[in-house]
């Protein structure tokens, strides 16, 4: 059932119409004059609107052209007892539907309601089905078919509906903005803007004005009024990359700003209100900054309302193979040629720890595409760190103390764990297989386990395997 709207300066008309169609089953109002039709769908917008043309004031093809400006959607049909051509061609240039003669048959006028009614809803069917298209295309954009990214795009299209702040974590080259695209291009915000900016690329002065705006004449160069991201990105998303980097006073001021949901511009005495969803992200453990009092404990908790944690690649090696075809596939296709990998080649990308993650490997294949002169990505096209890449040792760029330093011990477990989990995880579970992947005696092994609670997962990952050989089988 659709929402009608009537106009026509005479009652006898409205009467009638409203009659006929809320008989029809359809939501029936009328409106005397084109002003209080325009007040009338500013209140409450409607699918269908039929107005006749010759009214005191505004006319109706005047009323046509005001409602174009905010309901350039809803279908319009004109009645007129004295059609000419030019107020035809002028009512259809502005998108009528239809133009209809009075007097009319009222079966007839029935009839051409519900064809415009129908070429409506086809119309938004159509729109809502090329939107979901989109959508899907811009979530398939991020490439990996890991748990670990499944779980990710979950969160992605959870968060997207909501207007929670959402804080995405990730050792740099994850996709962390990738990411933060996606959120706001699968929400419903996703017409208006998204605004990256770099908290850790600004001074502390400079990353205040690009926020918050300023006023004219409150420094020097501050030649006119300049609005702030927070402003500019008004019903869209702003999103705070590597927010870890603010300074403790732009921490306070970032503080307010989002428990107030107002921005006072450098230099202003007044505030204005914005609404825009913030989308932070870092590459530093913000909840350890906290801990050190590098971080506001208080801004921690109002950014981290729904975190997104992005896994580095080496904890997701199965999505290698489809992220070296996508970048190969995105080269070529830039230079118009067409090579493939080989399993040499892969062997190496899948085995190297890809500190860099994605974006490393990412140039890894560019530059490989432009150095292979044959049809296959052969392992000479690598760099030698991959090439030359041996597991065992620690590898350098992966070690990494940070300034704010690390709980030794933790760090140690964790890695113990990582270990063990991997090694179970390319046995299929086998412990024996497992131990001496690690040098281990099976009864250390063991030990281990049941240090990290992680027994109960081999058998998991045993029957995993199991199945899957039964499937492949
Ligand atoms: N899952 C993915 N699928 C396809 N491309 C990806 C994926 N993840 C990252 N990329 C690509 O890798 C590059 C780095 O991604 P992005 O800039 O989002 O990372 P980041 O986490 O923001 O890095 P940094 O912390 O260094 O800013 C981009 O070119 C992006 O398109
Ligand atoms: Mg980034």
């Amino acid at each position: 059932m659709a929402n009608l709207l009537i106009v026509d300066d005479e009652q006898g008309m409205r009467q009638l119409l409203s009659l006929v169609f809320g008989r029809a089953g359809h939501e029936v109002r009328a409106a005397e004059s084109g002003a209080k039709a325009l007040e009338m769908l500013r209140g409450e917008p409607a699918d269908l609107i039929i107005s006749d043309v010759k009214m005191p004031d505004m006319n109706g093809i005047e009323l046509l052209r005001a409602v174009r400006e905010f309901l350039p959607e809803a279908a319009v049909l004109m009645m007129t007892a004295f059609a000419t051509v030019e107020t035809a061609r002028e009512a259809f240039k502005l998108g009528a539907d239809d133009f209809i003669q009075k007097p009319f048959d009222v079966d007839e006028l029935k009839l051409i309601v519900e064809k415009a009614l129908e070429r409506l809803r086809l119309l938004q069917e159509n729109r809502a089905f090329k939107r979901a298209q989109r959508e899907r295309g811009r979530l398939d954009q991020i490439i990996g078919r890991s748990a670990r990214m499944q779980a990710v795009y979950q969160m992605i299209e959870t968060v997207a509906g909501v207007q929670s702040t959402v804080l995405i974590t990730g050792e740099s080259g994850t996709g962390k903005e990738m990411v933060a695209r996606a959120v706001h291009n699968l929400s419903p915000r996703s017409d208006k803007p998204f605004m990256p900016i770099n908290c850790g690329a600004f001074t502390e002065t400079l990353l205040e004005s690009e926020l918050f705006g300023y006023v004219r004449g409150s420094f020097t160069g501050a030649t006119a009024n300049r609005k702030g991201l927070f402003e500019a990105a008004d019903k869209g998303t702003i999103f705070l990359d590597e927010v870890g980097e603010m300074s403790p006073t732009m921490q306070v001021k970032l503080l307010r700003v989002l428990q107030e949901r107002k921005v006072r511009p450098v230099g202003a005495h007044e505030e204005s209100a914005f609404d825009t969803r913030v989308i932070a992200a870092t590459n530093r453990d913000l909840a350890a900054m906290v801990k050190q009092g590098g971080f506001r404990e208080d801004l921690f908790y109002r950014i981290s309302v729904i975190p997104i944690e992005l896994p580095p690649l080496r904890e997701r090696r199965e999505d290698i193979p489809d992220l070296v075809e996508h970048f190969t596939q995105k080269f070529c296709a830039q230079t118009g040629r067409s090579l493939h990998v080989s399993e040499r080649t892969m062997e190496h990308l899948e085995r190297y720890s890809w500190p860099g993650n994605v974006r490393e490997l990412e140039h890894t294949i560019e530059r490989a595409v432009a150095l292979e002169r044959a049809d296959t990505i052969q392992p000479e096209a690598l760099p030698q760190q991959v090439t030359n890449y041996n597991p065992t040792r620690v590898d350098p760029s992966v070690f990494d103390l940070p300034d704010e330093g690390i709980n030794l011990v933790a760090h140690l477990e964790h890695l113990e764990k990582t270990y063990l989990l991997e090694a179970l995880r390319r046995t299929g579970g086998n412990q024996t297989r497992a131990a001496e992947i690690l040098h281990l005696s099976v009864r250390s092994l063991r030990h281990l386990l049941d240090k990290h609670g992680i027994r109960s997962l081999t058998a998991q990952l045993r029957s995993d395997a199991a199945g899957r050989g039964a499937s492949e089988g």
